[in-house]
């Protein structure tokens, strides 16, 4: 088992590359299994645990995997098999997506429940509804969703809850229906529109992704295309809010601006400087900085995602800071964490009320999953003296080398082996 050890209190300064956006590739991956023909050739895929945990799945299916560097080469022409119930199956969140691909593709699948983040209950529920919608049975027995159809034929299907993975199943499916399948209160993350492009790079006829209705014209096959994955606005928000944190300047290069802005908004209402470039944003700060409420909200709203690393900022930040996370229910497994290295956090429910301290402690605490493993190394960077953080398997599910990109900012911070 691996653990970070972090000695805090560096200002952070540099600039580093924002990898592949990991919602997008682990939803990019399985959707390449929809070509019948030619090969998916996918840059810039992140370095991550999750990622290939996805190649290991397909490549069980029968699919042939490639990777140089960051560049992907999938050849689904091979796949022999649509049930998927390993290990890796169960281990993650986007397994789901399997289920609309191979229902697209060969019109049924069997796939073991997902696993992922222990960060509430995550129903399946407007996943299944889309597909019984498309025509197909759909049964869920022993842990495992059998779906199946003669036939899938598009239609009108108005989601109960925005759901980034309702949305992006039900779009790889209605891909290959017959007709035209209308989403409607459909999720708006970039990855939606991303998966929504690599899908008619490889043949679809998807119009609306970014929108809260999304048609989707049905084709008879799809094949295999070049494509390169967006940025990671998760990881670079994560970077912003740590340069927040510790003070400093670092400039987080090969972003989407317009995807951050909800981060920088909150940033900058705190009294840092984000200034936008191009393709990078810069953040400034002399770690000075005031408290401020947030409300987790689908995006374009604050993304529940970096609500983790943002309390541990908030934890430092002067006064009061009030945090609504309106999406998962138990998204504050780390509170107990940081309030062993000081913080002053009261959790009511999906409220978390934090009064700002004038600093954190070292402390040996532990990564309850990904985001808040991230919230923990950056308690351990603005902390006094020395931090470890254990179960760092879950950092490494969804951030690339987190502790080489953070010594290139000049923090303190190696991996050993316990
Ligand atoms: N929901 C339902 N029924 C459904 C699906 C979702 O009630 O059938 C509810 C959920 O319980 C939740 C809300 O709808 O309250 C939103 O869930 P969503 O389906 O959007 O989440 P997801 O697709 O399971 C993805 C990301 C999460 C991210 C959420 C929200 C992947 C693999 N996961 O999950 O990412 O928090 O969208 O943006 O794309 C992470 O990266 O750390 C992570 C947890």
């Amino acid at each position: 088992m691996d653990k970070l050890i972090i000695r805090g209190g560096k200002r952070l300064f540099g600039s580093i590359e924002i990898g592949g956006a990991k919602n997008a590739a682990v939803a990019i991956l399985p959707a390449t299994i929809m070509a019948s023909s030619g090969k998916a050739i996918i840059d810039n895929i992140p370095e991550i645990e999750d990622v290939q945990c996805i190649e290991r799945i397909i490549e069980g299916l029968g699919c042939k995997i490639s990777r140089v560097n960051n560049t992907v080469t999938v050849d689904s022409t091979t796949l022999t098999s649509t049930d998927a119930n390993t290990e890796d199956v169960r281990k993650m969140r986007a397994s789901y997506y399997l289920i609309g691909a191979l229902l697209g593709r060969f019109k049924k699948a069997r796939v073991e429940l997902p696993g992922g983040c222990p960060i509430g209950v995550r129903p399946i529920d407007q996943h299944i509804k889309g597909f019984e919608a498309l025509g197909a049975k759909v049964t869920v027995e022993h842990g495992t969703v059998s779906v199946e159809a003669d036939r899938l034929i598009g239609t009108n299907i108005y989601f109960d809850v925005v759901s980034v993975g309702a949305t992006i199943n039900v779009m790889l499916a209605a891909s290959l229906a017959e007709g035209t399948t209308i989403l409607e209160n459909a999720a708006k993350e970039p990855h939606i529109v991303d998966v929504a492009n690599f899908l008619n790079s490889m043949g679809a006829n998807i119009k609306g992704a970014g929108t809260d209705v999304i048609r989707i014209t049905g084709v008879s096959e799809l094949k295999g295309c070049n494509y390169s994955v967006i940025p990671d606005q998760i990881e670079a928000g994560t970077y912003m809010i740590a340069c927040a944190a510790c003070g400093g300047e670092v400039t987080v290069n090969n972003v989407i601006p317009k995807h951050l802005e909800s981060i920088s908004a909150k940033l900058i209402e705190m009294g840092a400087e984000v200034i936008e470039d191009g393709d990078s944003v810069t953040v400034k700060s002399n770690g000075d900085l005031k408290g401020v409420n947030i409300k987790t909200l689908p995006y374009p709203g604050f993304p529940t995602d970096v609500q983790q690393p943002m309390s541990t900022l908030l934890t430092v930040a002067k006064g009061k800071s009030i945090i609504n996370e309106s999406i998962w229910e138990s998204r504050f497994k780390h509170v107990d964490e940081l309030k062993k290295m000081g913080a002053n956090i009261k959790v009511e429910s999906r409220i978390a009320i934090i009064e700002g301290v004038e600093k954190l402690t070292g402390a040996r605490v532990k990564a309850t999953d990904l985001r808040a493993g991230a919230a923990m190394v950056i308690a351990g960077l603005i902390a006094e003296g020395v931090t470890e953080v254990t179960s760092i398997e879950h950092i490494d599910r969804g951030y690339p080398h987190i502790e080489n990109k953070f010594k290139k900012l000049g923090a303190d911070i190696e991996r050993v082996t316990e």
